[in-house]
């Protein structure tokens, strides 16, 4: 167990019986800020191949769409792929759009002239202008109300903003990253999210799993987090014992990484010297047989299962050549996955290019 207490690198190693590598950002200790933000472990192989996607897009500038249960680390991913971009000298600003009320989102987000409104008494720029040259994180996207949404489209496809209240353009250079812990799908359907701002945002699709589903992360998690507090209460030898252990693999984790945290810490400060068992930890027992199990569905089948469930939803209420227009959705987000690129969609669904085409120009993709 000692070797998870030696992860400051990203080259760093997991243990053995993982035998994956278990990632943290260079010397967490560096930075001025808590140990949010500072660190990534990812060790579960659904990690892995999430952290391998992470790096492939990175360093292009496309739009990324975070999808996640609360605490499963959507803020830290973000910032990760802004670290990785060839903006990682520019700002990387968040934003939560659900802490802000409908009359003043816009402002918050476009920046407002002197005037602009009851109360604007003075000019103020947005956060979009505030990121220019970097990243901008919008967190919970799926709060904004439809006409900052209209807003937000134009600013991407026109690259520049308009302060309210001004008639001037600003040009802006700004990657937008969104995350949703709601299925945005969803509301597209029910009419509260625009479909056209939801396939711009959804260029890369970044799927954070619950914790419960990957839980090959929970144990160099629970190291890597008695070790960052474990240092700050001077607890040199921590210790967990076995039934300890199977406790926090067998809880199903509601809160995912944020609970764990929380969990870790509480169970530093009550242990007898670092010596941490069942009793000290804080675990919700209405969670404690872990759904794991039950829900261990690969990520590909139970992502199939909701697609069945969407059909399901669409074959209640018929619309007209429905088969065309549930090709046409395929075939449609699987092109903007691949950022317009035909040899990719092509391969990604198994058809020629030539069929692929011929689709393309019949949706008007193509002249
Ligand atoms: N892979 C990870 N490795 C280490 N810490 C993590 C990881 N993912 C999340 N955390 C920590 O868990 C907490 C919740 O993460 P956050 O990004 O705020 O989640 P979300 O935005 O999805 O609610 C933060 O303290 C964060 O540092
Ligand atoms: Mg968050």
């Amino acid at each position: 167990m000692d070797k998870y207490r030696d992860s400051k690198k990203i080259t760093d190693t997991a243990p053995d019986f993982y035998g994956e590598p278990l990632i943290t950002l260079p010397d967490p200790d560096s930075y001025a800020m808590s140990i949010r933000a500072t660190a990534l472990v990812f060790a579960d192989p659904a990690s892995l191949r999430l952290l391998e996607y992470i790096e492939r897009i990175a360093p292009s500038d496309a739009t990324a769409l975070i999808i996640g249960e609360t605490g499963t680390g959507k803020e830290l991913v973000a910032r990760q792929v802004h670290k990785l971009s060839l903006r990682q000298n520019g700002p990387f600003i968040a934003i939560n759009c659900g802490a802000f009320s409908e009359s003043l989102v816009e402002s918050e987000l476009f920046g407002h002239e002197r005037g602009a409104f009851t109360g604007a008494l003075n000019a103020r720029t947005g956060w979009f202008e505030a990121a220019n040259g970097g990243t901008l994180f919008l967190d919970e996207i799926g709060d904004l109300p439809l006409s900052a949404q209209v807003k937000i489209l134009r600013v991407l496809q026109e690259r520049e903003v308009v302060r309210i209240g001004s008639r001037t353009a600003v040009p802006i250079d700004v990657r937008l990253i969104a995350a949703t812990n709601i299925n945005l799908a969803e509301a597209v359907q029910a009419g509260r999210f625009r479909e056209d701002l939801y396939y711009r945002l959804n260029v890369a699709a970044l799927d954070l799993l619950p914790l419960r589903e990957r839980p090959g992360d929970i144990l160099p998690l629970v190291w890597y987090f008695i070790e960052r507090y474990g240092k700050r209460l001077k607890l040199n030898n921590v210790n967990l014992s076995a039934d300890a252990e199977h406790a926090l693999l067998d809880y199903a984790w509601p809160g995912n990484i944020r609970e764990l945290e929380n969990i870790i810490h509480h169970a530093l400060l009550v242990s007898k010297n670092g010596n941490i068992s069942t009793g000290d930890l804080h675990l919700n027992p209405d969670f404690g047989i872990s759904q794991r199990r039950r829900s261990a569905t690969t990520k590909g089948s139970s992502s199939l299962k909701s697609l069945e469930n969407a059909l399901a939803t669409l074959y209640e209420q018929p619309a007209e050549n429905l088969f065309d227009a549930i090709e046409e959705a395929v075939i449609r987000t699987a092109y903007a996955y691949c950022e317009s690129n035909q040899v990719q969609t092509g391969r990604l669904l198994g058809i020629s290019r030539n069929i692929l085409r011929h689709r393309l120009k019949r949706y008007g993709y193509l002249t």
